[in-house]
């Protein structure tokens, strides 16, 4: 069952160029981004919304990034258990978009219902056929992922960046957007299976890197602007499997109050992939270094890295798909230092699968 991996997270993440790949094809068509929107009224649409939990939650941060850039409408994202008592203004002029893999998170359903009471247009991005969130909402499009079995979210947060961005070319497209380069964006995401594959060969290197966690009680994560949002999931991704506190920070909020709490060897993992900031960040991260913190770079192929020791670089791609790249870097990251530490890295502890209560 497991294909010869010793666990199903390993199987997943190793599944990744295969499942996306899937979810490409499914989605894109003579090189046009084309998940099935049809009857969406997108005259009426004004404001849109992206709503969902943990891993998901962080894909529609990506989506609700990639929105804000192209097209000039308020676009939100709420994690879904605040947004029912948030007093959002729905009505018939919101497109709701819910992100789950399960399509059964009790948070993300209650939010679902609340956003059809107010007439809004609801639309699901899931894995589960016939899952309840698919059955309830106007629009469903599915990832490919297949079957996940590890708990920790790996191959179908992957296929939710790559699914979301093929939908928010399409709204683009549709909502008159400005989208730079836009066949090339297509050409990006169709590289992105062996994109992956690549950081997957760099497994042993970020084995070894983990072993500067294996000791720590506590890591922090820094990036600005997208890998922000990559830091995001992979402070969470290290929490749940490995129980190393970690927390993810923007990098220039560093000095506003977090980094008190670096000192001598404290592990700092740094992501810098996006050229208009990465020099900023590498700034901040040399404030930790001159206190004492082990650093872990992930940067792009260009960026000078003199001086840092435990740097990894990511191929050559477009900035606003560096994000896919340097996720599964921190997939592997969380992954060893829960091997290292001896954890039940597929059934970690307090979780579930699928969050079926509030
Ligand atoms: O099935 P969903 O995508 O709605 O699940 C949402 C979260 O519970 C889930 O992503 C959780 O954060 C994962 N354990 C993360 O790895």
């Amino acid at each position: 069952q497991k294909g010869g991996y010793d666990t199903f997270m390993q199987k997943e993440m190793h599944e990744q160029p295969y499942v996306i790949k899937e979810t490409l094809r499914a989605h894109i068509e003579n090189n046009l981004a084309m998940p099935e929107l049809s009857g969406l009224d997108v005259s009426k649409i004004n404001q849109i919304y992206f709503v969902a939990c943990g891993t998901a939650y962080h894909a529609s941060l990506y989506a609700q990034y990639l929105l804000r850039t192209w097209i000039d409408l308020p676009i939100y994202c709420i994690s879904a258990s605040e947004f029912r008592y948030g007093n959002y203004r729905i009505d018939e002029n919101t497109l709701c978009i819910f992100v789950s893999q399960s399509g059964e998170t009790a948070d993300t359903l209650a939010a679902l219902k609340l956003s059809k009471e107010n007439k809004a247009q609801t639309l699901a991005v899931t894995n589960v056929l016939g899952s309840s969130l698919a059955r309830l909402s106007d629009f469903v499009l599915y990832t490919c992922a297949g079957p996940e079995i590890a708990v920790a979210s790996t191959k179908a947060y992957t296929t939710q960046l790559v699914l979301l961005a093929c939908l928010c070319l399409k709204l683009a497209a549709l909502c008159n957007g400005d989208v730079e380069n836009k066949y090339n964006m297509i050409n990006q995401l169709k590289q992105m299976p062996e994109v992956v594959e690549e950081m997957l060969q760099q497994e042993d290197k970020m084995a070894e890197f983990a072993k500067l966690l294996t000791n720590q009680k506590d890591a922090y994560f820094i990036g600005r602007q997208l890998d922000y949002l990559s830091v995001l999931e992979g402070a969470l991704k290290l929490k749940e499997v490995s129980y190393v506190h970690a927390d993810a920070y923007m990098a220039g909020e560093l000095k506003h109050g977090p980094i008190a709490l670096i000192e001598k060897d404290t592990v700092v993992i740094a992501l810098a992939t996006q050229p208009s900031v990465a020099q900023k960040t590498i700034s901040n991260i040399l404030e930790t270094v001159a206190r004492g913190a082990k650093v872990i770079l992930i940067t792009s192929k260009n960026q000078n890295a003199e001086g840092f020791d435990y740097v990894i670089r990511i191929p050559d791609v477009d900035p606003l798909f560096s994000c896919i790249p340097a996720t599964v870097l921190l997939q592997e990251l969380a992954y060893y230092v829960a091997k290292e530490k001896g954890c039940d890295v597929d059934k970690p502890r307090n979780l579930a699968k699928s969050v079926t209560v509030e």
